[in-house]
C-alpha cells in the first residue's frame, strides 16, 4: 500500500506541525481537533509558519497556496476514516489516546497505519487499545518541536510491529523530508532518555547555586555549540511537559536522573510553564524575543 492520505489528530503544537510538515511533502492531509477554536489556533499557526518559509524564499506564495489546498481541518474523528496512516498528536494522556485509537480502530480500512506522536508513554499499552490486526500496524513516529524546522523523527517498533510497516514508516518520515532513526519502545526513546536527565541536571545545577540562569544557559551555548541553552529548552518545552516526561520516565526507571527536581515540581505547581505561560526561567511577557531572566 502506498501512502497517499495523512490522518492527523490534535492540532496543537506538534499536530499543527505535523500537518504542515504532510502537506507541504505533498500529502493530502487532514487534520482533526475536537473543537473549532483550537482547530483555528493550529491553522493560524501553520499560516505563521509557512508566511516564514514564503519570507526566506524557500516557499513561493503558489507553493503555499498549494499546501492549503492539500491541507484540511475537521472535528470529526469519521473524516479520518480513509487515511493511509493516522498520526496521533493529542495531549499526554494515555486513556484518552487509548479510547480514541479504539474508535479508529473501528472506523479505519484494516490497512490503515496508526502512529503515536507520544514522546514517552507506552505504543505498546496504545496498541492494545485496537484490534490484533492492527497491533501489527501501529508504530511511534516522535517529531521534535518546532516540526517544521527539527529534521528528526524517531521512528518506534513494538514486539508486534510488522516489518513491512515499520519500513514503509521509515520510508514516510523520509518522505516527509525528515531524517527517521529506528528504536524499540522504551520509555524516553532515544533523543528524551538522553536529553532529559541532562535538562534535569541544568536544573538541579541551578539548584545548587553552580551557575545563574543566563550563565548555565550561556555556557552550553556556547562551551558545546547547543542552540539553545538547557534553561531555555526547558521554557521552550514547556516546563509542565518536562516534569510530565520526567515523572514517567521516573516511574519505568525508577533511576535518580529522570527524578523531577523540587524546584521544577514547584515552578509548575505556581503556574510557571515557561514560554507558552509567559514566565519559566525566563518571563516573556515584556519582550517575547528577549526574555529576562
Ligand atoms: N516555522 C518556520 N520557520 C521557523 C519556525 C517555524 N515554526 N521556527 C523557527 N523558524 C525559523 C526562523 O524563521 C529562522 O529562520 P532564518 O534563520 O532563516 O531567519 C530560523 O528558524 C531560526 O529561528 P530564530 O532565529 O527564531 O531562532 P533560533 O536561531 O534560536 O532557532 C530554533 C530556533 C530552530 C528553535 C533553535 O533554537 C533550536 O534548534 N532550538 C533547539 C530546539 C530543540 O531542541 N527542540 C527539541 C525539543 S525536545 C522535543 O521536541 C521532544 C519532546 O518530546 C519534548
Amino acid at each position: 500500500m502506498e501512502i497517499k492520505k495523512v490522518g492527523v489528530l490534535g492540532c496543537g503544537l506538534m499536530g499543527s506541525g505535523i500537518a504542515q510538515v504532510a502537506a507541504t511533502a505533498g500529502f493530502e492531509t487532514v487534520v482533526r481537533e475536537v473543537a473549532e477554536e483550537p482547530l483555528a489556533k493550529g491553522f493560524s499557526a501553520i499560516e505563521n509558519s509557512l508566511a516564514k518559509f514564503v519570507e526566506k524564499g524557500t516557499l513561493t506564495a503558489e507553493q503555499r497556496e498549494e499546501i492549503r489546498k492539500r491541507l484540511r481541518g475537521t472535528t470529526s474523528l469519521e473524516e479520518l476514516s480513509d487515511c493511509d496512516i493516522v498520526i496521533e498528536a493529542i495531549i499526554e494522556n494515555l486513556e484518552l489516546k487509548c479510547d480514541t485509537f479504539r474508535h479508529l480502530d473501528s472506523i479505519c480500512k484494516p490497512e490503515t497505519i496508526f502512529a503515536s506522536n507520544t514522546s514517552s508513554l507506552s505504543i505498546t499499552e496504545m496498541m492494545t487499545a485496537t484490534s490484533p490486526e492492527r497491533q501489527r500496524r501501529f508504530i511511534g513516529l516522535h517529531f521534535f518541536n518546532p516540526v517544521p524546522i527539527m529534521k528528526l523523527v524517531e521512528v518506534v517498533r513494538t514486539i508486534l510491529t510488522d516489518d513491512d510497516v515499520y519500513e514503509q514508516a521509515v520510508r514516510f518520515a523520509e518522505r516527509l523530508g525528515k531524517i527517521p532513526v529506528r528504536t524499540s519502545d522504551r520509555t524516553g526513546f532515544i533523543v528524551n532518555r538522553l536529553l532529559v536527565p541532562y535538562l534535569l541536571d541544568a536544573i538541579r545545577a541551578l539548584e545548587e547555586g553552580v551557575g545563574s540562569i543566563v550563565d548555565i544557559d550561556t555556557a552550553m551555548r556556547l562551551g558545546c555549540g547547543h542552540p539553545m541553552g538547557p534553561l531555555t529548552l526547558c521554557d521552550f518545552v514547556g516546563l509542565d511537559t518536562t516534569y510530565y516526561i520526567a515523572e514517567i520516565m521516573f516511574n519505568e526507571f525508577r533511576e535518580k536522573r529522570f527524578a523531577p527536581p523540587p524546584l521544577l515540581k514547584r515552578m509548575v505547581k505556581a503556574g510557571l510553564h515557561g514560554r507558552k505561560s509567559g514566565r519559566g526561567f525566563y518571563d516573556y511577557t515584556k519582550d517575547p524575543k528577549n526574555p529576562v531572566p
